[in-house]
């Protein structure tokens, strides 16, 4: 049969919070354009309702063809027993293409498991780089990415650093954020949430904070100095704070639970959907985070947004966003809030030409150049360079 009749087979593994606002563009794209038939396996790293099913209903993500129910437990353990239900997954279906979104622990079993079964790799958000070793997203990119065959970057950044690390140009593709493709597809839609009613804010008249990193949240010292940064700039504008269960988690194990309850301005809730947090970014007058995506929503939003970690693998927020990175020092943050509140709003939304709610369109249209080749099933190593893809 020629090639141009045949579909590509591709299954995309999705685990945590953050792959599902990045898969939900690509997975509609791909289902639009024949000649691709997609797949979508859950690792169940997340699994709570508000952290994974929310994100289905509301992006409108195929219910998953597996979920593989892993859940939470060491690293280790996590990855080896996502590694091995992958592994049988991938060979009982052969795609003819793997695809992983960011840096988590099932992005990097799904890329592990490929390559070891000589499967091609698709890594979108590639070449993000903190330079910190000690967090644990930076190891699974640089994993992720050296299993890597197509590698679809979202930022000027990721392309020089993969180019410093010796990958060849033509498996680079600087697409642009998916996950602001999402963004502007429901920014109108999150107008009408009704979170800032439910917790009698106004707008512009709050600050929304999160947490999560285990730098910041599984250290007692750093977290109390954290949360006492919060409860200082709750004195002048109220906080929304959605808890990450992490954090819950070592907030009540560290004896720090009690001070979210005495403080009248932390508004704490629980994980919110992705229309409500949408909502709450939008609107708030600051965003205090250690998330990786919200330095990027935030600047797109153009709202302001501190974030409370030494560094970033995103550096177009600080060029060009409405990003700060102001450390973990609770002096530094508290002033560095000050001097934001004190400041008119006025700051201008992000302007890059590639966030422009068309990535995934852009994805799958390097896939689509690629396709004859991936039909062919070429083998890494065997058929080198060029043969990965034929046309472009
Ligand atoms: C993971 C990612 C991190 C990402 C974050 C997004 C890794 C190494 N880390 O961190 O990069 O920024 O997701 O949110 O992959 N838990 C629940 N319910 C859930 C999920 C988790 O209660 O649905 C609790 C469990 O106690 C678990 C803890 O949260 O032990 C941590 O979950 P885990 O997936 O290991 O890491 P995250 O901190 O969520
Ligand atoms: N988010 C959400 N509800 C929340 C907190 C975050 O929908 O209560 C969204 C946020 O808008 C962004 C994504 O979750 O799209 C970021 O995920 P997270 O901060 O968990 O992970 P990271 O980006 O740090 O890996």
């Amino acid at each position: 049969m020629s090639t141009e009749k045949q579909t590509a087979q591709i299954v995309f593994v999705v685990g945590a919070r953050p792959n599902f606002m990045k898969a939900a563009p690509l997975v509609a794209e791909l289902r639009r354009r024949p000649g691709f038939e997609v797949s979508l396996v859950h690792t169940g790293q997340h699994y709570d309702e508000r952290m994974s099913r929310l994100f289905f209903e509301e992006l409108g993500l195929p219910e998953p063809d597996l979920n593989l129910g892993i859940g939470s437990g060491s690293a280790t353990d996590q990855l080896a027993q996502m590694i091995q239900a992958l592994s049988e997954e991938f060979g009982r279906r052969q795609p003819h293409l793997v695809m992983v979104v960011g840096d988590v622990n099932s992005t990097l079993a799904a890329s592990l498991a490929a390559t070891k079964l000589d499967l091609p790799l698709a890594h979108i958000e590639a070449g993000l780089r903190s330079f910190d070793r000690g967090m644990p997203e930076e190891i699974n990119r640089i994993l992720t990415d050296a299993a890597s065959d197509y590698l679809f970057i979202s930022e000027p950044s990721g392309e020089v650093n993969l180019l410093r690390e010796g990958f060849p140009r033509e498996s680079l593709h600087l697409v642009g954020n998916v996950m602001i493709d999402t963004l502007l597809e429901h920014r109108e839609r999150a107008k009408s949430a009704s979170v800032l009613d439910e917790l009698g804010l106004a707008e512009r008249g709050y600050a929304v904070a999160t947490l999560h990193r285990p730098a910041n949240v599984d250290d007692p010292k750093r977290l109390a100095g954290l949360l006492d940064a919060l409860v200082r700039i709750s004195a002048k504008l109220p906080i929304a704070w959605p808890l990450h269960p992490r954090t819950r988690a070592r907030l009540e194990s560290f004896g720090l639970a009690s001070r979210l309850e005495e403080t009248e301005g932390l508004r704490i809730i629980p994980p919110v959907g992705y229309l409500d947090f949408l909502r709450l970014m939008d609107a708030a007058r600051l965003i205090l985070t250690d998330s990786g995506g919200i330095q990027e929503e935030s600047s797109l939003l153009g709202v302001p947004c501190l974030t409370l970690r030494e560094n970033t693998e995103r550096p177009l927020t600080l060029e060009s966003g409405t990003n700060q990175l102001v450390g973990i020092e609770p002096e530094a943050i508290v002033s560095a809030a000050n001097a934001s509140l004190d400041a008119p709003f006025e700051l201008p939304e992000l302007n890059c030409e590639l966030w422009d709610g068309r990535a995934a369109v852009r994805v799958v249209d390097v896939l689509e150049s690629c396709r004859p080749a991936l039909l062919v099933r070429w083998r890494r190593g065997v058929d080198a360079g060029g043969a990965k893809c034929l046309v472009s």
